[in-house]
């Protein structure tokens, strides 16, 4: 997935972004981090075909079908079950029920909601229908998956054990992704390459950082690696010169 010199703008007011450039090459594990408001979520919505941009393309090489996205909010529907909700997108895509209700039940499976298949929305917890919302897109076997701040909403702990989950099952499945994130050590633990948006108006990406910690990964081994420390101080100082102008000290 590629997007070259994308340039937006709202309403004909002056581009949020202009010629921001970044890759997912397939199979890798990409962040975007960037101030708050930088354009992040927009430059994302351009990738998924939400936005239209100013200027600029998007490439890719995968058809609609194989196209996953998850949201900071997830879109369970409160009546249905986990396993009717995560069936659902299944069948949408023509899949016959029986078989759709089966393949719900692997997906929960796979991240950890064996025995929950019958519950609904609001007899689990935040962490566990955030599981749900990773199952239902992970159920239709993206090859490529784009997540906006998908895990912002779950305290520390849940969040932590999720993304370790997530981790794995990006690794064992191949999936090439795309994350905005405003968490440092989680855009580290997670990606092969990091971009950093600078400051908008017109942002674009200033900084690409190759992260060389070797999978397999855990939180706890990418967070003990050598690598994490120096690269979350480079990142936090780079990321502190784009909103302050100057240089400040890691607060991790
Ligand atoms: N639908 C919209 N209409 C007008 N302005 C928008 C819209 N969406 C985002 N913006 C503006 O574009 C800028 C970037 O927003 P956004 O992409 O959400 O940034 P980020 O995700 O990095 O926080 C902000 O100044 C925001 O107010
Ligand atoms: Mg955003």
């Amino acid at each position: 997935m590629r997007l070259r010199d994308i340039s937006i703008s709202y309403g004909g007011g002056e581009p949020v972004l202009e010629g921001a450039s970044l890759e997912v090459p397939a199979g890798k594990f990409v962040s975007l981090v960037g101030p708050s408001g930088s354009g992040k979520s927009s430059l994302l919505r351009a990738a998924i075909g939400l936005q239209k941009p100013l200027a600029g393309n998007v490439e890719i090489e995968f058809g609609r079908a194989e196209v996953g996205i998850l949201f900071q909010d997830d879109a369970l529907l409160p009546w249905k079950t986990a396993r009717e909700n995560v069936a659902l997108g299944l069948t949408f895509h023509g899949v016959k029920r029986e078989q759709a209700l089966r393949e719900a039940d692997a997906a929960l499976a796979k991240m950890g909601l064996q025995g929950f298949e019958n519950r609904y929305p609001r007899h689990i917890s935040g962490g566990q229908r955030k599981r749900v919302a990773i199952a239902q897109v992970l159920a239709l076997k993206p090859k490529l998956l784009f997540m906006d701040e998908p895990f912002a909403s779950l305290d520390a702990i849940v969040r932590a054990r999720v993304v370790q989950d997530v981790v794995q099952l990006v690794e064992r499945e191949g999936i090439s992704v795309l994350l905005v994130t405003h968490d440092l050590g989680e855009a580290i633990s997670l990606s092969d390459t990091i971009y950093l948006l600078s400051q908008g108006p017109r942002a674009h990406i200033i900084q690409k950082y190759d992260v060389p910690i070797p999978r397999p990964r855990s939180l706890i081994s990418a967070r003990a690696h050598p690598a994490y420390g120096p690269l979350y101080q480079k990142l936090w100082s780079d990321l502190s010169l784009e909103v302050t102008g100057k240089v400040a000290e890691a607060a991790e």
